[in-house]
């Protein structure tokens, strides 16, 4: 069974200059900066996320990753650049691009005191899901996370892997095609996180989700994905990773990193 179940297809024409929501990437964030007072957390950024693909948007502490979740999320008002979401516009239909969004956020969001399917079916009540199908949906994203024999447990009797499955189905209740990730692994052990990019990446192959995966560790993003690298508010180099670390002359992602933050630095300094 897919999880993202399909939406109606629009039947307006297409916009003059940018693509109909049926051909548009996933997700399409074009020129966004981003201020806390005087500090430019994000200048001038551009990424997509074509769909049905695994995106990673790698940086380290401080990239402003979860800046540019905000936005995308509409957390924090987008006031400079433009944000779609499968062509739709999210200051101009907020709730048609929000639908479409699944998210996992860094910090955890489960309530501790409530079951597992509680959680799910909070979600899905939210969403306006209620009878059968909502209780469906929610037993088969927790068997599609490896966690339905759990499902009468309380969220606090989880290990931390547990809890961050539990928020992938979670974020899968209302159907959305793309499902955003802000450091989902941080914190787990090499056991879990292996699990839960296991777990994401058949999302992508077996469900056609797109995924934006923001991380700051380079083992997590595979040779054959497609990477935003994002330092100090810049994207400084964007590709497949392996590309990107053959233009940088790098033997991995990890040196071509360290290559391409020295040239910023320089380049920032000589200003
Ligand atoms: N609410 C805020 N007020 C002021 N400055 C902020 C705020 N949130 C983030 N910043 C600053 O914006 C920059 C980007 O922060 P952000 O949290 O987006 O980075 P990040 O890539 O998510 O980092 P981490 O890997 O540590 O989660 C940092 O310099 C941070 O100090
Ligand atoms: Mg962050």
């Amino acid at each position: 069974m897919s999880l993202a179940e399909p939406r109606a297809r629009s039947l307006a024409g297409t916009a003059m200059g940018s693509p109909g929501p049926d051909v548009a990437p996933a997700l399409d964030v074009a020129d966004v900066s981003h201020r806390f007072g005087a500090r430019r957390a994000l200048d001038h950024v551009s990424l997509r996320v074509e769909r049905g693909s695994f995106t990673a948007l790698l940086g380290p502490n401080g990239a402003g990753k979860t800046t540019l979740f905000a936005l995308v999320t509409r957390l924090y008002n987008n006031r400079e650049g433009r944000i779609r979401v499968f062509g739709r516009d999210l200051t101009r239909e907020p709730s048609a691009a929000l639908a479409e969004m699944g998210v996992v956020f860094q910090k955890p969001t489960l309530d501790s005191d409530l079951t597992v399917r509680q959680n799910l079916a909070y979600h899905a009540s939210l969403h306006g899901m209620a009878g059968r199908a909502a209780r469906e949906r929610v037993e088969t994203l927790l068997s599609r996370v490896g966690l339905a024999d759990r499902a009468k447990d309380k969220v606090r009797t989880l290990s931390g892997g547990q809890s961050r499955r539990i928020e992938i189905a979670r974020s899968l209740v209302h159907g959305p095609r793309l499902l955003l990730l802000d450091e989902a692994t941080v914190g787990l052990d090499l056991a879990s996180r292996t699990d839960i990019v296991r777990i994401v990446r058949e999302l992508v192959r077996e469900d056609g989700l797109s995924v934006l995966w923001a991380t700051h560790i380079f083992d997590e993003i595979e040779p054959g994905d497609f990477v935003h690298v994002l330092h100090a508010g810049r994207i400084i180099a964007q590709g497949r990773s392996a590309d990107i670390s053959a233009r940088a002359n790098g033997a991995n992602l990890a040196d071509a990193f360290r290559a391409l933050t020295q040239d910023t630095t320089r380049a920032e300094m000589a200003r």
